[in-house]
């Protein structure tokens, strides 16, 4: 081997080295001195998550990713692009799916085969929208509280195939077995709801969602959960929820690079579970003659040319969340809503989002004082505070998505601000 080739070898070696553990997210996690306004745990994180600098209350929209997953996707575009079809490289590129697949399998409740990675929970919904072979008058149950993105794909159904859609009310406070039971006919095939409403914040909470599942399963109706805003803001476990499918993303509350998702299939669904977009990589075997054999597992969804350094930072991603500790970032998302509900009904108004225990989430949606609407008051807090909301469906609703990030200082501030404008 000559001195340029074995050079150009040890060098890719060592770059895909740091590529495969993201090492620099778990060295540069130190513990920080604790102090009462801020942990030094969060001042810590808050280092590595630039857009932490404003008052970010927006990660139920589009979340900032912390720099060290960032450096990750950047890498490992380099290092691809260094040779993409390079012998000593492409198995470090290729790796990236499966490694993603089970960990974020491992860490959600479902085996390696189980998981589809998607670029958007958009993608997840459409692939269980277009599970079934729809007729004329079948039923779809949806919720009054849905993201557009849990909306137009049965839109869609409905102006192609004459589906019919219902809505159950999951408004704070109701009972979703109630309203289920209401709406399910014999011509009901499939159920979507939000396992954390965008809207109102509600969590349908473990006990609710094992039974509203036995209770499909019995009469064959499908059971999809829209999961956008769930992993990374409650606790997230695929087989507790016994849904039949899960679509989520990387890049809200798991703080991963913009264009990353995930569907769950569970397994005996899988070949229950019509297939509408395929293509290269999703069959075992193909010939030219229309033989085709499909991947006897979810990734059977995915086909084409992928975005594989953005899913190595999602994997990145999920580490940098485990460094952190999932239990702890968790439990500070909890006690910083309870801090936030607490803090807005001593102020005198309402609060929108559930405040029970396992029905509440980092989804913290208020009632504005009189007069105030969502639309003005997240343009003002925009512009003159640095602090970024978000209007919800309600005129006088404001959510603001509280990650274990935020501080109480910023939560006050904010209410001050909003009162400052009422
Ligand atoms: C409940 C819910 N579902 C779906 C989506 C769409 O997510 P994505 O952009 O990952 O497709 C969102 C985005 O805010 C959401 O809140």
């Amino acid at each position: 081997m000559t001195t340029r080739r074995r050079f150009l070898k040890r060098a890719l070696l060592t770059s895909a080295a740091g590529m495969m553990t993201p090492a620099p997210v778990l060295g540069m996690m130190p513990t920080g001195q604790e102090s009462t306004s801020m942990p030094g745990w969060i001042r810590d994180v808050r280092r590595q998550i630039p857009a932490s600098r404003d008052r970010f209350f927006q990660t139920a929209g589009i979340a900032p990713s912390p720099t060290p997953v960032l450096d990750v996707v950047s890498n490992m575009l380099h290092y691809q692009n260094k040779g993409p079809v390079h012998p000593d490289i492409w198995p470090t590129v290729a790796a990236t799916e499966p490694d993603l697949r089970r960990h974020f399998g491992a860490m959600f409740g479902a085996r390696e085969h189980e998981i589809a990675l998607t670029h958007s929970t958009s993608e997840g919904i459409n692939i269980a929208s277009w599970s079934r072979n729809w007729q004329k008058g079948d039923e779809v149950i949806l919720s009054n509280q849905e993201h557009p993105a849990n909306l137009i794909p049965w839109y869609n159904l409905a102006t192609r195939f004459g589906v019919v859609v219902r809505r159950l009310d999951l408004s704070t406070g109701t009972s979703l077995m109630d309203g289920m039971r209401s709406l399910v006919s014999r011509r009901t095939r499939m159920v979507s709801i939000p396992h954390v409403s965008r809207n109102n914040g509600r969590r349908i909470t473990n006990d609710e969602s094992a039974e509203l599942a036995a209770w499909l399963r019995q009469q064959d109706i499908r059971y999809h959960l829209d999961g956008a805003q769930a992993p990374g803001c409650v606790p997230v476990d695929f087989r507790v929820l016994r849904c039949d499918y899960y679509s989520t993303c990387g890049h809200k509350w798991l703080l991963g690079p913009k264009g990353t998702g995930a569907f769950y299939c569970r397994e005996d669904m899988l070949d229950r579970t019509e297939l509408t977009w395929t293509g290269s990589h999703s069959t075992v075997s193909y010939d030219q003659e229309g033989g085709y054999q499909l991947i006897p597992e979810a990734r059977r969804f995915e086909f084409g040319t992928r975005a594989l350094a953005t899913f190595r930072g999602f994997d990145a991603a999920l580490y940098w969340m485990q460094d952190v500790g999932m239990d702890r970032l968790l439990q500070r998302v909890d006690d910083l809503v309870v801090f936030a509900i607490e803090s807005w009904k001593e102020r005198g108004y309402r609060v929108v989002s559930p405040e029970d225990a396992g029905a509440r989430t980092g989804v913290f949606v208020l009632e504005l004082p009189a007069r105030l609407t969502g639309r003005a008051v997240y343009d003002a807090l925009r512009s003159g505070h640095d602090t970024f909301t978000s209007p919800v469906d309600g005129p006088r609703d404001l959510r603001v998505a509280i990650h274990f990030f935020n501080t109480k200082d910023e939560i006050e501030s904010t209410f001050d601000a909003i009162e400052s404008l009422a």
